[in-house]
């Protein structure tokens, strides 16, 4: 089993600081992508619902993968009286049904091991079209992250995308959309770029 390190935050991430991160991505999102209300979409690390939940009423149904137990129990409480919200503990993979229309994921990709591999098990579970919406940080030199071990430090863009075309999408959108300012070593002020990239399916 490994290490939830999100258990200590779940119950306190809903913060000020995180609802305005999340609202920027949404934001970003939305003014690339025209929401339907007949898709069914699905978001890689939804965490306490903080993007998916604000996304919900503009889509018919939604898939929450995550593989923190106490960020998902957070989640559980939020969602306990919706019908048209499916949890799901774990990777990616956990999930196998092809019927996902639209896929979305916020500050969540820089924790994933294996991205080639995550993105062709997406292709897998995708609807021809769909529409693929990611937010992170660019590339930076391991502060973001400084106490945790995690698999990227941020991501060269072309490189994500790279991935991504191999996977069999076709990458539509890369921008910069929020500079995040923040202090995470004292004393020192660093700045760390979110970009948003739109992709669609094959
Ligand atoms: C920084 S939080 C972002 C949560 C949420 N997207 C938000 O905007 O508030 C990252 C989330 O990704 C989840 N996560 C980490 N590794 C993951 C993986 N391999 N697959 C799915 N989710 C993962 C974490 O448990 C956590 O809930």
């Amino acid at each position: 089993m490994k290490t939830d390190y999100f258990a200590e935050r779940a119950a306190e991430w809903d913060t000020p600081g995180k609802i305005s991160m999340a609202d920027n991505f949404i934001k970003a999102l939305l003014s690339h992508v025209e929401l339907r209300k007949e898709w069914r979409g699905l978001e890689i690390g939804i965490g306490t619902g903080l993007v998916g939940l604000e996304i919900l009423p503009k889509i018919d149904s939604l898939v929450g993968v995550d593989t923190s137990k106490s960020m998902l129990e957070v989640l559980e409480e939020k969602v306990k009286d919706k019908e048209n919200v499916e949890i799901v503990f774990g990777e990616l993979d956990k999930y196998v049904e092809k019927d996902i229309d639209f896929v979305f994921s916020n500050m969540s990709f820089h924790h994933i091991e294996n991205i080639p591999e995550t993105l062709s098990h997406l292709f897998e579970i995708t609807n021809p079209g769909a529409i693929v919406a990611v937010g992170d940080i660019r590339s930076e030199d391991g502060s973001f992250h400084r106490f945790n071990p995690i698999p990227h430090k941020g991501f060269d863009t072309n490189e994500l995308s790279d991935w991504f075309e191999k996977a069999g999408f076709r990458v539509k959108v890369v921008k910069t959309y929020n500079t995040l300012v923040q202090e995470k070593i004292p004393g020192k002020i660093s700045e760390y770029e979110q970009f948003i990239l739109v992709a669609e399916r094959s």
